[in-house]
């Protein structure tokens, strides 16, 4: 059996009929335009999940459990990224990825792919790469192996993840790394061309963060990413979705204008829009927990609220389910040492104000 597809189409993909969500195979018709595309994709609710960490999936029943319940898309947070995969050139190491998999083909649920061309997790092989010939070798051999073994189960990749600097100058400027170095903007393109040469119906993202909040580097941050979009585009590489990282700063307002004109401008590109890696960070937030949690549950819904004014997303993810295992990166460790409440459950796995805002747009528990 394979995992479901996608409740909808790829944009650009013509293909096919409108599949629907896990478990019902009845087929829609086939739209005719793109108008009627676009429609019957923004009258399906978008699919909310969370990023799997594969060591508790599995080592911890109560964690699936929670998974199972709140999940009808996942993405694995470890496990596909190089590091892993790929300890030596000519190993591959499926186990991880295998094991989501399954776990998602086993639940009923949908699964993204997280990731194929990042400048982090890398292992320490590729800094030996030296020549465009090399780089370009090294990632066509990743993509065909890792898209191709989940040909059929991933139903969307991101392809590319953080392309755009931290804080882009000019809209031209993109991330310094080893793709960029040695092929150039290129890389974009032909890593989507890679992918969808290995899966034809696999949904194709470029990922990125820091796209949401009210501030210049922001707005540079936008503004990169639709020079980006247009450039390939132009270049006439596939590609259907662009994911929103949404990892929220707690303290920092969502500017709500600017992040519906970057969303009805990728729409107008007719790209779906995904929310990938949802949290709040709160290291800034008071410490008093009630309050805390409201903070974060208003920062979520305010980024919410605008995102499907602009549009249904595909799919809603958060980076995590639990405070008790939420990714913490050293410099948003809080300063008075209190433990981050970031992810919709709390370390006992009962839902905190943000679980209902995931709800009011449409999150549903599964009782079984
Ligand atoms: O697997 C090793 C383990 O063997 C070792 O004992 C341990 C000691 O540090 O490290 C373990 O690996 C860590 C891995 O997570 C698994 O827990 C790495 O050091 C650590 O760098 C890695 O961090 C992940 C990070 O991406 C880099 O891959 C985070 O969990 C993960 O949440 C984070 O996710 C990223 C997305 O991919 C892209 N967007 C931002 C997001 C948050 O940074």
């Amino acid at each position: 059996m394979r995992v479901p597809a996608l409740p909808y189409e790829p944009i650009p993909d013509r293909r096919a009929a409108l599949r629907l969500v896990a478990g019902s195979f009845a087929a829609l018709a086939v739209p005719t335009t793109r108008a009627e595309q676009l429609s019957l994709e923004r009258a399906k609710p978008p699919l909310f999940g969370s990023a799997v960490n594969p060591r508790l999936l599995e080592s911890d029943p109560v964690y699936r459990a929670a998974l199972r319940r709140h999940c009808r898309i996942v993405v694995p947070e470890g496990g596909l990224k190089w590091a892993g995969l790929r300890p030596t050139p000519d190993e591959f190491r499926f186990r991880y990825g295998d094991a989501i998999a399954a776990f998602a083909q086993q639940n009923g649920l949908i699964m993204r792919g997280h990731t194929l061309v990042w400048h982090m997790a890398m292992p320490e092989w590729t800094s030996a790469l030296q020549s465009a010939r090399e780089v370009q070798a090294a990632m066509t051999f990743h993509i065909e192996n890792v898209v191709g073994r989940y040909a059929g189960r991933i139903a969307s990749w991101d392809v590319v993840n953080e392309p755009l600097p931290e804080d882009p100058g000019p809209p031209s400027d993109r991330r310094d790394t080893v793709w960029h170095r040695h092929l150039g903007e290129s890389y974009v393109a032909l890593a989507l061309r890679l992918a969808a040469a290995a899966d034809p119906h696999a949904e194709l993202v470029i990922n990125e963060y820091d796209l949401e909040h009210s501030g210049e580097r922001f707005d540079r941050k936008r503004a990169a990413m639709l020079d980006l979009v247009a450039k390939v585009r132009g270049a006439g590489a596939p590609l259907h979705a662009i994911g929103l990282q949404a990892h929220l700063r707690g303290e920092r307002t969502i500017d709500r204008v600017a992040l519906r004109k970057l969303i009805l401008e990728l729409r107008q590109m007719e790209l779906q829009i995904l929310v990938t890696e949802l949290d709040v960070i709160d290291w800034a937030l008071p410490f008093d927990i009630e309050t805390r949690d409201r903070l974060v549950a208003d920062r979520a819904e305010e980024f919410l609220e605008t995102v499907f004014e602009a549009c249904t997303p595909g799919a809603v993810l958060t980076w995590g389910l639990s405070d008790r295992h939420a990714w913490i990166p050293a410099h948003f460790k809080r300063r008075d040492g209190a433990p981050n409440r970031l992810l919709p459950l709390d370390d006992d796995y009962r839902p905190k104000p943000l679980m209902n805002v995931l709800r009011r747009f449409g999150a549903t528990d599964r009782s079984d």
